[in-house]
């Protein structure tokens, strides 16, 4: 199961107990409710700021909605004001609870990638008491203080599954109707290396430069990245319901994807691939095939999830070939 979907069900179930406070809050990445918004995080993450205010995450929120391209796809789908729609709302901009209705308040913000702060924000930062400094934190309190801040729904940067997952939840573009009938880009050409790297990279807090991830953390993100592709691929393959755009975009997304996992598993020696390739392998592309293509969904999110914990990048010099170059990183890398 992954975390979005299981927000989403949780959601499901405030809804049931009528404590409700979003018509549908079932339809938002993030429960408004439980963000926090990048002010926040500014307060101790200034260069993370500064680095993200300069990105499309954070530009879309004033270029989107007043661009051509989203008038045409707003039109296209009946759509009047392209910031309040819960369709366009829940990739492109971060929403915060404002007396019960979901207010858009940023772009794509730090919250869309490490989990709505309301819960954590004061844990994760806390090394045991307001006089206590990094240096003299108490280790089983840092054991603990990452453990609650998990808990209450960080995504911490180690867990390449899961903070990748985010990308993929988004830029596959998801959304058959929206595709179809809109008009809108069916997904995006991701690549994880490629497009973390770039203007997305914010490597300013534990080091000074905004250096480039090391080699080894390149090439899980790589490996990481082609799995999380195929899941996500197959996640939009089951919303398929007609043979249009939407249907044969996934479909071959799903294929390149399965393509390159074949490839990696010539590269490098880890038996999760084999694994996932076997998962494939049993699951038909084809449309109105839900249950089956989620099952095989659920199964490779279970084996990549732990792939990503099983290893660091140090034994896989095999998918150096496919590394992107720098010059190919997507985007301005931010200097302070
Ligand atoms: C009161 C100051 C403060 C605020 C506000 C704050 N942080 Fe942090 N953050 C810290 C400190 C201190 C650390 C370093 C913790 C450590 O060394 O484990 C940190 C670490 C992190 C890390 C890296 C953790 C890791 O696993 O290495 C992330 C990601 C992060 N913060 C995200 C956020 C986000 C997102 C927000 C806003 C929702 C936020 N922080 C708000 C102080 C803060
Ligand atoms: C499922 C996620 C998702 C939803 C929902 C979504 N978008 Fe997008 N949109 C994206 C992604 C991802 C991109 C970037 C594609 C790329 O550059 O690879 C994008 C790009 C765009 C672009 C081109 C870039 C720009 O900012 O000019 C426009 C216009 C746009 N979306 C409009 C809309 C509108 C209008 C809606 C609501 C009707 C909407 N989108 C809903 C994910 C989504
Ligand atoms: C598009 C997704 C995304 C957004 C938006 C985002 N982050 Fe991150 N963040 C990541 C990823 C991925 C990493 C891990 C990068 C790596 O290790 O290669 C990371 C790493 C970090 C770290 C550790 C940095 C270090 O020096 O190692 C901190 C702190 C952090 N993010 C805070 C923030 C804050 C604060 C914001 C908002 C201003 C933010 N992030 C926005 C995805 C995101
Ligand atoms: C909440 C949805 C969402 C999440 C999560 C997300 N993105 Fe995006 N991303 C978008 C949208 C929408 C755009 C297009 C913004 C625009 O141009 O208006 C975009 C644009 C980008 C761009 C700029 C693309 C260009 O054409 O220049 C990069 C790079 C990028 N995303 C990388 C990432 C990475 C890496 C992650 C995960 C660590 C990530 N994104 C997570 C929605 C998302």
């Amino acid at each position: 199961m992954t975390m979005f979907n299981m927000i989403k069900k949780i959601g499901a179930l405030l809804c049931l107990m009528s404590v409700c406070v979003f018509a549908q809050a079932d339809d938002y990445r993030l429960n408004p409710s439980k963000v926090k918004g990048p002010d926040a995080c500014g307060e101790c993450h200034e260069d993370s700021v500064s680095a993200w205010k300069l990105s499309h995450h954070a530009t879309s929120f004033k270029s989107m909605p007043r661009s051509e391209g989203a008038r045409e796809i707003a039109d296209k789908m009946g759509i009047k004001r392209i910031k309040s729609e819960s369709d366009c709302l829940t990739c492109h901009f971060t929403a915060s609870d404002s007396e019960g209705s979901a207010k858009p308040i940023a772009g794509i913000s730090c919250e869309s990638c490490h989990g709505a702060g309301v819960d954590w924000i004061d844990v994760h930062s806390d090394f045991g008491g307001k006089d206590v400094k990094a240096e003299d934190e108490d280790p089983a309190h840092k054991v603990k203080r990452y453990a609650d801040s998990e808990a209450a729904g960080m995504i911490r940067p180690s867990n390449t599954y899961e903070v990748a997952e985010n990308c993929f939840g988004c830029h596959t573009v998801p959304n058959e109707n929206l595709v179809n009938t809109g008009g809108h880009v069916a997904g995006s050409n991701f690549e994880l290396v490629r497009w973390t790297q770039g203007e997305v990279r914010h490597n300013i807090w534990y080091t000074e430069d905004n250096n480039e991830a090391s080699v080894e953390r390149r090439r899980m993100l790589y490996v990481v990245g082609k799995l999380l592709d195929l899941e996500y691929a197959l996640r939009g393959v089951s919303k398929a319901t007609v043979k249009a755009e939407y249907a044969l975009s996934m479909a071959k997304r799903a294929k390149k994807a399965t393509a390159f996992v074949k490839k990696i598993s010539t590269l490098i020696d880890a038996a999760e691939l084999a694994e996932v390739l076997g998962i494939v392998g049993t699951v038909k592309l084809k449309l109105n095939n839900e249950a089956a293509l989620l099952e095989a969904a659920d199964s490779i999110s279970a084996v990549s999830s732990s792939f990503a914990s099983n290893y660091d990048g140090s034994t896989f010099a095999g998918v150096d070939e496919l590394l992107a170059t720098p010059d190919k990183y997507k985007g301005d890398v931010f200097s302070k």
